[in-house]
C-alpha cells in the first residue's frame, strides 16, 4: 500500500499581535507590573512575551477594585443586565476565535486542530450557557433570590488557559459574583487577550481583574481577606495546601485537581470504535488533560486485539508543529513537565512494565514526548497510581466484571471513568459502581457546559460547569451537599 506524506498546512500567525511585555489588568485597566518573566512557546522554545509576576500588592489593588464593583455596580445590577455582558462576551470569542486559538497554540504547544476545535468554542459555550442562567436564578432551584459570595479568587492551570478561563470566570460573572483570576504562568497570553475582550464588551470596570504570576501570586490571592470564594484547578499537592490555608477562614472553595481515569473495555465493545476512544482518551492535548483516559483495563480476552490495533493507530499520530493543521500531537507545555513525563516513564521501565512508542522524528527544539504505551503494567507501579499527566498510556487487564471495577477504582483519584461495551445494562451497572465524577460511555473526553465536571477523593471538591456548578457562587444554595456542594465520595 502506497502512502502520502501530508504536506504542511501551517496556520498563519499574523492574526495574533504579541506584545513584548504585559502587566495587569486591574479595574478595567492594564497597570505595569514590577518584575517580568518570559513566556515562551514550548514548541520551539521562542520568547513570546514578558509576563508580570504580581506581588502581594497587585492582587490587593485587584482585590479592591472586585470589591468596589461588586458593591457599587455588579450586585446591584439585574440578572438580566449582567447576562447581556455576559453574551457580548461569548460573542467577541467567537469573533475572535482564530485569534484565540493561534495565541493558544503559540503558548501552550497543543496542535490548532483542538484550540481551534475544542478549548475556543467551548470557551464561547460556557459564556452562551452562563449567560442564560443570569436572569434565571430563582428557577435554578437554588432558593428564592440565591445570592452572590461577592469576590472570587481563582487559579488556573496551563493545559486548557482560555478554556479553564471560561469555566472560572463564566460562572462567576453569571451569579453576581466579581473576579480576581491568575492564569498558569507558562500560559498567560490568552487571559491577557481576554482582558482587551472585557474592555471592548465595555464590562464595568473592577468586575473582572486579571494579575499574572506564579504560585506565590496564586497564594496571595488565597490568602487574601477581601476573597470571598476560591476557585482552583491545578496539582491535588496545592490543592492541598490551599484547603489548609482556608481552614481557618470562612472563604469557600472548589478545587477541581488531578485524576488517574480507568477506561475500561469490556469483550463485548465494537473494537474500531474503542481503539480510536482509546487514542482520544490519552493523547487529546499531550495528555496534560486532568479527566486523560491514562490507565486502561482491558479484558483478557480481547487484549491481544485492542493493543495490536492500538499501536497500528498509534503510529499514525503525527507529531510536531502545533501550528499545522494536520498535526495531533503537540509540545509538553514546558520542560518541567516534560521531565516529569520523563521520570514517570523511566520508572514505568525499571519496575518492569514494557514500553512501546512508534518510531517518530521529534523536532530539536522545544519539548517532545513520543506517544508511549506500556503493557503488563501492575497496580503496585508508580505508572499505575500517579498522574503523569503526558502522552504515556499503562495498560492493565481483568478477567471479570467485578475485578475491573475493582482495579479502576483502586486510586487515590476518582474525576472520570470510560466504559467501553455494547452491552446498556452493563454500562449502567460499572457507572454505578464507579467512584468518578465523569463516566463516558462508548466515548471518552466529551465536555459540554450543561454538564457538571469534578471528582471524588483527592481529585477535588465541588462541581463546575450545568446547574450544580451555579451552586458553588451561590451563598443560599438549596442543593443538598450529596447533589452538588463539597465532595460526593462521603
Ligand atoms: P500547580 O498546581 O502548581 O499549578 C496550577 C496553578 O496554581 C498555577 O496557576 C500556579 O501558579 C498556581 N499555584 C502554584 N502554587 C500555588 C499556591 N501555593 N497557592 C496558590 N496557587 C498556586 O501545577 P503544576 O506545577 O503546573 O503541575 C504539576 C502537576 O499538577 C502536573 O504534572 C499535573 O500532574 C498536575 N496538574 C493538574 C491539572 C488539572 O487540570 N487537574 C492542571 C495542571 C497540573
Ligand atoms: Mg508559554
Amino acid at each position: 500500500m502506497t502512502t502520502f506524506d501530508y504536506a504542511p498546512a501551517p496556520e498563519s500567525r499574523s492574526v495574533v499581535k504579541i506584545s513584548s511585555e504585559y502587566g495587569h489588568f486591574i479595574n478595567g485597566e492594564f497597570v505595569a507590573g514590577a518584575n517580568h518573566f518570559p513566556s515562551i512557546n514550548p514548541a520551539n522554545e521562542e520568547v513570546l512575551s514578558q509576563i508580570a509576576l504580581g506581588s502581594s500588592a497587585d492582587v490587593d489593588r485587584a482585590v479592591k477594585a472586585a470589591r468596589v464593583a461588586y458593591e457599587a455596580v455588579w450586585s446591584k445590577m439585574s440578572g438580566r443586565e449582567r447576562g447581556k455582558y455576559l453574551y457580548r462576551i461569548a460573542r467577541i470569542l467567537q469573533e475572535r476565535a482564530r485569534e484565540f486559538a493561534v495565541l493558544e497554540s503559540l503558548d501552550n504547544g497543543k496542535p490548532i486542530r483542538e484550540s481551534r476545535d475544542v478549548d475556543v468554542p467551548l470557551a464561547a459555550a460556557h459564556f452562551f450557557y452562563h449567560a442564560g442562567w443570569a436572569d434565571k436564578l430563582d428557577y435554578a432551584g437554588l432558593g428564592h433570590a440565591p445570592q452572590a459570595h461577592g469576590v472570587a479568587g481563582q487559579i488556573i492551570p496551563w493545559n486548557f488557559p482560555l478554556l479553564m478561563l471560561a469555566w472560572k470566570i463564566a460562572p462567576a460573572l453569571a451569579t453576581g459574583n466579581t473576579v480576581v483570576l491568575k492564569p498558569a504562568e507558562t500560559t498567560s497570553l490568552t487571559a491577557l487577550l481576554f482582558a482587551q475582550v472585557c474592555q471592548q464588551a465595555d464590562l464595568p470596570q473592577g468586575v473582572v481583574n486579571i494579575v499574572t504570576g506564579d504560585g506565590s501570586t496564586g497564594a496571595a490571592i488565597v490568602d487574601h481577606p477581601g476573597i470571598d470564594k476560591i476557585a482552583f484547578t491545578g496539582s491535588t499537592e496545592v490543592g492541598k495546601a490551599i484547603a489548609r490555608a482556608i481552614a481557618p477562614t470562612k472563604k469557600k472553595a472548589t478545587l477541581e485537581l488531578g485524576g488517574k481515569a480507568a477506561n475500561i473495555v469490556f469483550d463485548d465493545a465494537p473494537i474500531d470504535e474503542t481503539v480510536e476512544g482509546i487514542v482520544n482518551g490519552i493523547f487529546f492535548n499531550q495528555g496534560h488533560v486532568c479527566c486523560a483516559g491514562s490507565r486502561l483495563l482491558l479484558q483478557e480476552n480481547v487484549a491481544e486485539e485492542i493493543l495490536r490495533k492500538l499501536k497500528v493507530q498509534m503510529a499514525k499520530i503525527r507529531v510536531g508543529d502545533p501550528l499545522d493543521k494536520n498535526t495531533d500531537l503537540g509540545a509538553i507545555n514546558s520542560s518541567a513537565q516534560l521531565s516529569k513525563i520523563r521520570e514517570l516513564s523511566e520508572s514505568g521501565g525499571s519496575e518492569g512494565a514494557e514500553r512501546w512508542s512508534p518510531e517518530c522524528i521529534l523536532p530539536d527544539k522545544g519539548f517532545w514526548f513520543a506517544p508511549t504505551i506500556f503493557t503488563g503494567v501492575t497496580q503496585a507501579h508508580r505508572i499505575a497510581r500517579e498522574e503523569i499527566f503526558g502522552p504515556v498510556l499503562s495498560v492493565l487487564t481483568f478477567r471479570t466484571p467485578q475485578e475491573a471495577i475493582e482495579k479502576a477504582n483502586n486510586t487515590p483519584y476518582g474525576l472520570s471513568a470510560g466504559i467501553w461495551s455494547e452491552k446498556g445494562s452493563r454500562i449502567l451497572w460499572a457507572s454505578q459502581q464507579l467512584k468518578a465524577g465523569v463516566v463516558w460511555a462508548n466515548t471518552f473526553n466529551k465536555f459540554d457546559p450543561a454538564s457538571p465536571f469534578g471528582g471524588y477523593k483527592e481529585s477535588g471538591w465541588g462541581r463546575e460547569g450545568g446547574r450544580h456548578g451555579l451552586t458553588a457562587y451561590l451563598k443560599s444554595s438549596q442543593l443538598s451537599h450529596k447533589e452538588g456542594g463539597v465532595n460526593e465520595d462521603e
